[in-house]
């Protein structure tokens, strides 16, 4: 029997990213998130190595001012370093969300589902499909539009949009 539940019987998952920045797409899955599970931490990944336009503390806030604007509350904001699944262990998480868009999203999420798996076989990942309006968005090419003095606006929460602009 798999132990992704806590002792109490609840279920707590992770929804882990580079969150850089959060766009609604993120939004959408956290809230599909909260529905089926009792407890969802967002975790932006900290890695040092990977260049990223926003700070770890930057992402986690744009990140908060979103879940509340939206009356998310609920869903909690964390970081990690390193692996997810050892990050995973040391909350007690059971589960992986992560967000489908389109068929393309399909081969790194399902190579990246199956190597957590093996490193962690009690883990499991749940996706979600984001809802259709969402399903062209990015950070990237968000950054890129903002960047490039295009309005952002529908595509990422205020607070994003915000960060965007100051940081052109
Ligand atoms: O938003 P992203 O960049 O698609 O998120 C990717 C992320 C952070 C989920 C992935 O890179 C990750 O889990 N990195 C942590 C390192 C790790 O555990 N690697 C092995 C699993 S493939």
């Amino acid at each position: 029997m798999k132990k992704t539940k806590l002792k109490s019987g609840k279920i707590r998952a992770v929804y882990p990213g580079s969150f850089d920045p959060v766009t609604r797409g993120h939004i959408d899955v956290a809230k599909r998130a909260i529905s089926v599970f009792d407890e969802v931490v967002i975790a932006v990944i900290n890695n040092p190595s990977k260049k990223t336009r926003f700070s770890v503390a930057e992402r986690i806030s744009m990140l908060k001012k979103s879940l509340v604007r939206e009356g998310l509350g609920k869903v909690k904001v964390d970081s990690f370093e390193g692996l997810l699944v050892h990050y995973m262990k040391t909350i007690k998480a059971g589960i992986i969300v992560r967000g489908l868009r389109a068929v393309s999203d399909f081969e790194y999420e399902f190579q990246m589902a199956l190597m957590n798996r093996a490193l962690a076989p009690d883990i499991e990942t749940v996706f979600f499909m984001t809802d259709a309006k969402y399903a062209y968005l990015s950070s990237s090419i968000v950054k890129e539009v903002a960047s490039l003095g295009g309005d952002v606006s529908s595509a990422v929460p205020p607070s994003a949009a915000a960060q965007l602009k100051k940081n052109r």
